[in-house]
């Protein structure tokens, strides 16, 4: 059975992870590097084990979360959909089974904001990690004249936390934003549609989702 760590050291998948920090360092876009990565499949890891789901579909769940990126090595417009063709190539390559493939391919092409749909339990998963992980380091540019308004919301966001509470089936996300840099607002302009996706994947998991910025309640 193919598991994270064998995807982790597969020298093909390595390449192109290597080629997308380059391509989308020449356009200047939000970093979605090694970290990012991880971080993704290190929560959808948790929110899976913590809601109970079964051990294998957790796995998928990490591995989906690590590979949701991909597709950025062609293009980062519709990289989710793209991501989720590409992975066929490799897993089947090392030999997953074509319902795994199924279950990962689906979770990775759905998990843009314009296009995706929580449409399993592991696609669920990676869409709520996936936008949980905004904050400062993620910002490339240096030169704050040049930040756009996305830019600005991410630099703003000093620290981001995802809670699980299985028992009374809620999914929190913490943020703590310098509004001297970005206006809660204008997170909310950034960053609606995406927390409107979390809360319908935490409801496909059952789950309550909640917003909090700076202690305050705003979902
Ligand atoms: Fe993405
Ligand atoms: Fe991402």
């Amino acid at each position: 059975m193919i598991v994270l760590n064998d995807i982790k050291k597969d020298a093909e998948i390595d390449s192109y992870f290597q080629a997308i920090n380059v391509f989308l360092g020449e356009m200047g876009a939000i970093v979605h590097d090694y970290e990012h990565s991880i971080t993704v499949a290190e929560n959808s890891k948790l929110i899976m084990e913590s809601l109970g789901y079964p051990p294998r579909e957790t796995q998928l769940a990490e591995i989906a979360g690590y590979l949701h990126d991909i597709g950025n090595v062609i293009n980062r417009y519709d990289h989710g959909r793209v991501g989720g063709v590409l992975v066929f190539s490799f897993l089947l390559r090392m030999g997953m089974e074509p319902e795994e493939i199924a279950a990962v391919a689906s979770a990775i092409g759905n998990h843009e904001e314009q296009t995706g749909s929580p449409v399993s339990s592991v696609a669920a998963a990676v869409i709520i990690s996936d936008k949980a992980d905004v904050h400062r380091a993620r910002v490339r540019k240096t030169d704050f004249s040049a930040f756009t308004t996305r830019d600005r919301v991410n630099y703003a966001v000093e620290d981001s936390r995802l809670k699980i509470d299985p028992k009374q089936r809620k999914i929190t996300m913490e943020l703590t934003i310098d509004i001297e840099i970005s206006s809660v607002m204008e997170y909310f302009e950034i960053f609606l549609t995406r927390m409107i996706l979390c809360r319908r994947a935490a409801s496909h998991l059952g789950c309550e989702f909640e917003l909090l910025i700076n202690e305050a309640r705003f979902l």
